[in-house]
């Protein structure tokens, strides 16, 4: 799915701007609950700047990231494997989740498809260094709940959400956040604009 899809899908999500010489790495993932008893399908795109180099679709056979552009078919085997692993086991916590808030929002007695739907990522700056990081969802297309800009509070858009906010708060969820976006994302986002100079870095 192409991000701008993903985006409509959105309510007033505050997107992220790319300054100038800046570069970011950004995961849109989708988690949709299906009728019966089967797996929520769960899809992810990755993309730095505004191209697409990775896919994750538990659909798929094989579940396994798929690299999208020509340069990323660089990345090593082990680190694809490690990428694969932590979408798989994403799609378990999104799985989690979407029966969480099904419960929370008092739709267990429908049969209905509810969407659960995350963007996360980083931003550097041109020397390279961390800008900002970012972690939003929205249920159902509407905003449910964003890390704040300090990596360290979120901001909750309805009741049902400040459960899940003291939750995570109790959990010290925006910390392992703010781990990520600094350590895993941020060494990402190096190595996929190495990997992709020719391509990403050009103005
Ligand atoms: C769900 O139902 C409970 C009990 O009736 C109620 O207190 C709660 O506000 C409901 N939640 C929503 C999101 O409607
Ligand atoms: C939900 O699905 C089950 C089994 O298919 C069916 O028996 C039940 O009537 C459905 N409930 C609603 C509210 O549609």
């Amino acid at each position: 799915m192409h991000p701008m899809l993903l985006l409509l899908l959105w309510g007033s999500l505050t997107l992220m701007e790319t300054w100038a010489g800046s570069h970011s790495l950004m995961y849109f993932s989708t988690a949709m609950s299906r009728h019966g008893p089967g797996e929520p399908r769960f899809i992810t795109g990755g993309y730095v700047d505004n191209t697409q180099f990775g896919r994750f679709d538990n659909d798929s056979p094989g579940q396994s990231v798929e690299l999208r552009a020509p340069w990323a078919g660089q990345v090593r085997q082990k680190e694809l494997d490690e990428e694969t692993r932590n979408q798989r086991n994403q799609a378990q916590w999104f799985k989690a989740l979407l029966q969480d808030l099904r419960g929370l929002y008092n739709q267990s007695n429908n049969n209905g498809s509810h969407t659960l739907q995350r963007m996360c990522g980083c931003e550097v700056g041109p020397d390279g260094s961390l800008l900002r990081g970012c972690e939003q969802f929205a249920y159902d297309g509407a905003d449910y709940i964003a890390l704040n800009w300090d990596l360290r509070s979120w901001t909750p858009a309805d009741t049902v959400a400040q459960i899940t906010r003291r939750q995570w708060e109790a959990l010290g969820r925006a910390e392992r956040v703010r781990n990520c976006v600094q350590d895993r994302c941020l060494t990402w986002l190096h190595r996929l604009l190495e990997l992709g100079k020719e391509v990403l870095q050009r103005t």
